[in-house]
């Protein structure tokens, strides 16, 4: 079969094993940049005006060494609630369209890595709501705290910048979204799109300000082993179940030697998701590569994919393995388990209350919308 024939994405999986040179980042100190307010409706105004009044008084009150960027992000918290008060409440037909429009942007860029945006974006969705602590309920995806440094320079979220900086073109067609709720939904879409399962999700984060912000250690150190990988999400409240669950999602994307040192992509495919993942993991002999960089292994056959210490450790820990064996067995299992775990995640450190519904909606995939 000629390779023309495949679709892109598919070409791109058949290609994805290639070893590639490190994409050169530039790297730049990444804070979400104040948005101007825009709306032609006065009463609007009228709120905002109080809004920053509001929001200067709870900035003089609040902290006196706060940033003016922390400033800028209470009156705009302040202008979100004034708005949905006053003139906007989106319905879920909103949300559908900000999915369609994260949606169209996914593959606007044939050159990045596999020729998807979505890897990257899960990944953002991931270390947002992954710093959740349940034990004093900090951190979570409430507050988008990522915007500010420094946790936007923490090591873990290197790389995050290219995410988020795409997510900056969903927001100024869509200003009244959260940044919370916008960063989480686009791991949604980015599942879904990459023909994973539905991701129930509900809207309703809220911006927070920089002392909202986790401190550096909350997300896993690849280098560690099991104990590490529990310490880590029992601290969020996950069990070993969604723990193994969880990491199916290296089924998409690669590592990249500019952002985590590490390199390769685990799957060949990793524009679509599926339980390869969990597959090659017990159908591959891994050995460990022998190069400059952090230890990580090597399919032997191939040595084109790769398993970071603590993918690996799923095979080799007597629970993980249990659950790791009935994922590569069955991916519909794989799959309601992924959803259920991930949709979880997304929601760590948001107050029931604050969600617009009680119960997470499905949103449509591009693909069941022109099957309409
Ligand atoms: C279990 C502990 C985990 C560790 C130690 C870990 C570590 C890593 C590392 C080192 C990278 C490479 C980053 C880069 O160089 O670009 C990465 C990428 C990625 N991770 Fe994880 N991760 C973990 C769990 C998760 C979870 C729970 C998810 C989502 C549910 C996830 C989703 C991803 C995705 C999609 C990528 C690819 C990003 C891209 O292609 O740009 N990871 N992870």
């Amino acid at each position: 079969m000629s390779l023309s024939v495949l679709r892109a994405p598919l070409r791109r999986a058949f290609f994805s094993a290639t070893p590639r040179a490190p994409v050169r980042t530039t790297f730049r100190k990444f804070s979400t940049p104040p948005t101007t307010p825009k709306s032609s409706n006065t009463l609007l105004y009228t709120s905002l005006g109080a809004a920053v009044a509001i929001g200067a008084g709870l900035y003089v009150y609040n902290s006196s060494s706060a940033t003016a960027k922390e400033a800028a992000t209470t009156i705009k918290s302040v202008t979100q609630v004034v708005k949905s008060k006053t003139k906007f409440t989106p319905t879920k037909e909103d949300y559908q369209k900000v999915y369609n429009r994260i949606a169209d942007l996914l593959d606007e860029n044939g050159e990045y890595d596999d020729g998807s945006y979505g890897p990257v974006l899960v990944r953002l969705a991931w270390h947002s709501s992954g710093t959740y602590d349940k034990n004093d309920n900090t951190g979570g995806s409430n507050y988008a705290t990522m915007r500010f440094d420094p946790e936007a320079l923490h090591a873990a979220n290197n790389g995050l910048n290219i995410a988020r900086t795409i997510m900056e073109k969903v927001k100024k067609e869509f200003d009244w979204i959260s940044y919370g709720d916008l960063w989480t939904l686009a791991g949604v879409v980015a599942i879904q799109e990459m023909q994973g399962p539905k991701i129930p999700w509900r809207a309703g984060r809220i911006d927070g300000f920089a002392k909202d912000a986790t401190p550096d250690g909350r997300l896993p150190d690849a280098t560690q082993g099991s104990d590490h990988l529990r310490n880590i999400f029992y601290r969020m409240g996950f069990n070993d179940q969604e723990i193994v669950a969880l990491s199916g999602a290296h089924a998409l994307g690669r590592c990249h030697t500019d952002r985590s040192g590490f390199e390769g992509p685990w799957t060949f495919s990793p524009t679509t998701f599926t339980n390869d993942y969990f597959k090659l993991l017990f159908d591959e002999k891994w050995v460990w590569k022998k190069w400059n960089g952090p230890k990580q292994l090597e399919d032997k056959k191939t040595k084109s994919l790769m398993m970071l210490p603590t993918d690996y450790v799923l095979t080799q820990d007597k629970s993980f393995k249990k659950f790791a064996k009935a994922y590569a067995d069955n991916q519909e299992v794989f799959f309601q388990d992924f959803s259920k775990a991930f949709s979880k995640l997304l929601e760590l450190g948001v107050p029931q209350s604050q969600f617009v519904s009680t119960e997470p909606w499905e949103l449509k995939t591009t693909d069941e919308q022109q099957r309409k």
